[in-house]
């Protein structure tokens, strides 16, 4: 292998962070040196996110910065874009050597060799199982709080989504495969596991004899001593089943913070956007989480201007908001993608009106998460503590079991400790404290 040293940019969801964790490893393995900055690097990764037309249009300004760093580099294109664009990638950008979809990075270190004989290596299959055997003996230290892929893919086609088309089908690694891969994190330090897959909840091991369920994995992983806190992330509406919502009544190392995207709190919207439930159905399904789990808290990812989404459209979603309290959320103005069934439908509202929804709906919800934070402050909040402050040694940082960030003063903490934290203030995205 001609490249000695590598740089690796990640774009997008955890999935792509946690893939760009075991990209590091399999080349680490093979002698290269792990480089933070692409200058000193003679391969250049993008691990690439297609799930909105910004995301994928920085990749080619960013290529564009790395030719002009003057030196030759080997520029490797993964992820989501080089599933999507496939061959296409080398006609736009004649600087790129590998372009390599999610599903076969165990291929990489001999495409790298097959590089210095060949002109260009492409290679888009779809192989999730050969992924998984190859990429769970890749194991890099983590932190106190590490994620596991265990499921990809997604069948549930919503109308404005790239994922079926980048990731494939719904795939569930095995049990046993994921309990190996907890050890070897436990080992290393890991004190909360957080659960990965586009579609987490739809998780079924079939090789197992019961047919194995998600909440069959987190009781399974739960029996770890090591392990103290989970999560999984993201969830779909329709496949929090009553085994899953029991769970949580029952699992105390199971966090009461769930991400549950519902997208749009309108009937016809959400129809228009095939997600398979009505608001209705959503409502009800936070009832049964409430009910089983009382103090259990929700986030959620919403989709802003959807072809067709009128005044009264919006004026739902708003309402929605204001029933569920969602204490966390992730907004976005939608982006029609080539491909999806939604690109083709007629959209006549301006892009300044989605814009004015867009942050009609972000004040609102950061009203609500301030709210949700101030309740904390002058009390005691237990933290996992996950790590110190590089730029200012004084301060630690953690989680509460809700996902809040915590930033404390203090000069005696212990990473992958739990703490009784005195919370003294906040703002809507963080709390401060001491102890
Ligand atoms: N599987 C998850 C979401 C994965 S994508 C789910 O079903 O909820 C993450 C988020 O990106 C989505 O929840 C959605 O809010 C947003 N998103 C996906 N496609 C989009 C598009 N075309 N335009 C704008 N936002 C989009
Ligand atoms: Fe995309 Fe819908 Fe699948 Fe989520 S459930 S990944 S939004 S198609
Ligand atoms: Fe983006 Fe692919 Fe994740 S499109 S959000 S990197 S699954």
């Amino acid at each position: 292998m001609q490249n000695r040293s590598f740089y690796v940019k990640s774009y997008g969801c955890q999935m792509n962070v946690y893939d760009s964790q075991k990209i590091t490893s399999i080349l680490e393995s093979k002698g290269l040196k792990n480089k933070l900055d692409p200058k000193s690097a003679d391969l250049v990764i993008f691990n690439t996110c297609n799930i909105r037309e910004k995301a994928a249009h920085k990749l080619y300004s960013d290529i564009g910065r790395v030719n002009k760093l003057g030196l030759k580099k080997t520029i490797a294109v993964v992820g989501c874009v080089a599933q999507a664009e496939n061959s296409e990638m080398f006609r736009k950008n004649k600087s790129i050597d590998i372009v390599l979809g999610p599903q076969s990075y165990h291929l990489l270190p001999k495409m790298l060799d097959d590089l210095e004989n060949n002109f260009k290596q492409i290679n888009t299959d779809f192989i999730v199982n050969e992924k998984f055997d190859y990429l769970s003996e890749q194991m890099r230290p983590q932190g106190v709080s590490s994620m596991v892929t265990i499921q990809e893919g997604c069948d549930k086609f919503c109308s404005f989504c790239v994922v079926p088309y980048t990731r494939g089908p719904e795939y569930s690694r095995s049990i046993k495969s994921i309990s190996d891969e907890v050890k070897l994190l436990s080992q290393k330090g890991a004190k909360e596991i957080v659960f990965l897959g586009q579609n987490v909840n739809a998780y079924n091991d079939k090789s197992s004899n019961n047919d194995a369920k998600l909440s069959d994995l987190i009781r399974a992983i739960s029996e770890f001593d090591s392990v103290k806190r989970i999560r999984y992330t993201t969830s779909h509406p329709i496949n929090m089943d009553e085994e899953l919502i029991q769970e949580h009544k029952n699992n105390m190392k199971l966090m009461p913070f769930l991400h549950l995207p519902v997208q749009s709190g309108s009937e016809s919207i959400l129809k228009k956007m095939n997600r398979k439930y009505d608001p209705d159905f959503y409502r009800r399904t936070i009832d049964r989480l409430k009910k089983a789990k009382p103090d259990i808290e929700i986030s959620s990812d919403f989709i802003v201007g959807y072809p067709g989404e009128t005044d009264q459209d919006f004026n739902d979603t708003l309402k929605l908001i204001d029933d569920i309290e969602f204490t966390q959320s992730y907004s976005f103005i939608y982006s029609s993608r080539p491909g999806t069934k939604s690109s083709t439908e007629a959209d006549s509202t301006p892009i300044s009106v989605k814009k004015e929804r867009l942050l009609v709906l972000q004040e609102k919800l950061k009203k609500i998460q301030y709210s949700f934070n101030n309740e904390f402050c002058n009390k005691t909040v237990k933290v996992l503590i996950e790590n110190q402050s590089s730029s200012n040694p004084e301060y630690f940082f953690g989680r509460t079991p809700f996902m809040q960030s915590v930033y404390i003063k203090s000069n005696d903490l212990v990473p992958g400790h739990e703490k009784d934290i005195d919370i003294t203030s906040c703002n809507h995205k963080s709390l401060y404290g001491t102890c």
